[in-house]
Order: structure tokens, then sequence, then C-alpha cells
């Protein structure tokens, strides 16, 4: 290996990148000294900051927009990090959406929509990340912590993640001799726009007293995670799914 190899900086691939949990990983993993490719769907604004606050701290990053179930958007997200920091690590696969209704009451168009971007899209971004990562990388899918617990309208929402899980599984598997781990992390609720929009403040009061550290997540609590999993550290962590989330059951 030259000496260039060995002080190169790590590159990372973070979909959902301007908000939430993808946005804390950006800041995360650009502190440890990755490059950073921040990928976003429609909030530009909110990704060129994430890329800014990476610089103004000396860092390395730039913006993409994708949308994670389109594979020549997603193609591009990758040939950026490729044109820009020479490969890609480590991939996070934050982006994701919710839409909760009764089953009984599901609108089907919400449904695919939703299955498009959380399934089509985990495909989508796992197939190129599988082209892709370099010997000693990661992908870090993003599954949810009602896979298990089967809150009463997450099951839509629920079905799509536990694809995730499915998925993660057998990644795991085919990347068998390329040093590339393959795990999925499950956040319970966590303060993001996607947890907290369209929730009053008793449903969140009443979600947040759930785990025994009776608190609800933060952005940060799951970056510390992903940063693990990322990391030479975690790199024996392999095919799991990791229930992030103060102990809630
Ligand atoms: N927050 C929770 O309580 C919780 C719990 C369990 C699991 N999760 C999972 O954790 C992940 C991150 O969630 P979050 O809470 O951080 O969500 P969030 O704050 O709502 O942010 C969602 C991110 O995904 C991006 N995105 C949405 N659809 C996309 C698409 N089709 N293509 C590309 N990007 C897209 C958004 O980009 P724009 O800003 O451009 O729209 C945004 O950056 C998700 O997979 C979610 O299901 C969250």
């Amino acid at each position: 290996m030259s000496t260039q190899e060995t002080t190169a900086p790590r590159v990372a691939v973070v979909t959902g990148g301007s908000r939430g949990i993808g946005r804390e990983t950006v800041a995360r993993l650009a502190a440890d000294g990755y490059a950073v490719v921040v990928g976003y769907a429609g909030n530009r604004d909110l990704a060129e900051a994430a890329v800014k606050d990476v610089t103004a701290a000396g860092g390395r990053a730039v913006a993409v927009r994708a949308d994670v179930a389109d594979e020549a958007q997603v193609a591009e997200l990758f040939g950026t990090a490729a044109r820009e920091f020479g490969g890609v690590d480590v991939v996070v696969h934050a982006a994701g959406r919710m839409y909760l209704a009764p089953i009984a009451e599901l609108d089907l168009a919400e449904l695919d929509a939703m299955h498009r971007t959380n399934i089509r899209g985990t495909f989508v971004v796992a197939r190129q990340a599988a082209r892709t990562l370099r010997r000693g990388g990661s992908f870090i899918a993003f599954s949810t912590s009602v896979v298990g617990l089967a809150f009463p309208a997450y099951g839509a929402y629920s079905a799509s993640k536990g694809a995730v899980e499915a998925m993660t599984m057998v990644l795991a598997r085919e990347l068998r001799g390329r040093d590339v781990t393959v795990n999925a992390v499950a956040p319970g609720p966590t303060a993001t726009d996607l947890f907290l929009d369209g929730k009053d403040e008793q449903t969140v009061a009443a979600l947040a007293a759930q785990p025994p550290l009776e608190r609800l997540g933060t952005p940060a609590d799951i970056a510390e995670v992903v940063a693990f999993l990322a990391s030479p550290a975690g790199h024996w962590v392999n095919g799991q799914v990791v229930r992030a989330n103060g102990g809630i059951v």
C-alpha cells in the first residue's frame, strides 16, 4: 500500500444528509476526517448549509441532489464521490420517509410513494454501494425499532423497514471476501422532522416517556452509532440490526 493510500482521507456518501439523522451524521463523519458527499432530495439550501458547516470546520464536503429511487441520480451521487474524492469507503443511507395510517385506511398512492423511497431507494443505493465500496468499507442502512414495537398505524412504514432489514442480512453475506460490513441502525423515536411532523405535544411526550432512559433520541445519539459502525473499531459488527432506542420495548 502506498503512503498516499494510507494517509488519504476516507470518503463517505450520506443520503438524507440535508436534515435530521443524516445531517448530524455528515457533521460527525466530517469531524472524524471523512470527505463527505451530502445527498438530498429537494432541500438544496439545507444540504448546502451542511456542506458549509463542514468546510467552515476545515473539512471537505459537496452536496448532490439525488432521488434515492432514481438509478441515474444515485449513479451521479457515487460518481461525484469518485471524481471529487477518489472513491467511497462508507455509505450511510439515511434518506427515508414515513406515512402513518391504519391499514384499513391506507392511501395506496402514499404507500407506493413511501415504498418507492424506502424499499426501492434502499436497493438502488445498496446496489451502487455493493459495486463501489472499497476494502475496509461499510454500508449502513436505516430500519426502525417500530419493526419490533408494532405500533398501530405504522404497518406500511414498518413493512418498508422490514424489507430493509431483510436486505441488510443478505447483502452482508453477498459481500463475503470484500472486507465490507453491512448493517442497519434501527432508531426509536428521534427528534427530527420525520418523527415530530404531525404529532401533538401529548403524543410526543408519551413516546418520549417510553424508553427507560425517559427521553427522545437525538440525531447525535444515532450519528454516534453510525460513526462507530463506520469506523475500524466497529468493523467486527457485520450483518446486524442495531436497535438504538434508549431501551424502548
Ligand atoms: N426520526 C425517527 O424517529 C426515526 C426512527 C426510526 C427510523 N428512522 C429512519 O432514519 C432515517 C432518517 O430519518 P430522519 O428522522 O432523519 O428523517 P428527516 O429528518 O425527515 O430527513 C429525511 C431526509 O431524507 C431525505 N429524503 C427523503 N426522501 C428522499 C428521496 N426520495 N431521495 C433522497 N433523499 C430523500 C430528505 O431530503 P430533503 O431534505 O431534501 O427532503 C432528508 O434529508 C430514515 O430512514 C427514517 O425512516 C427515523
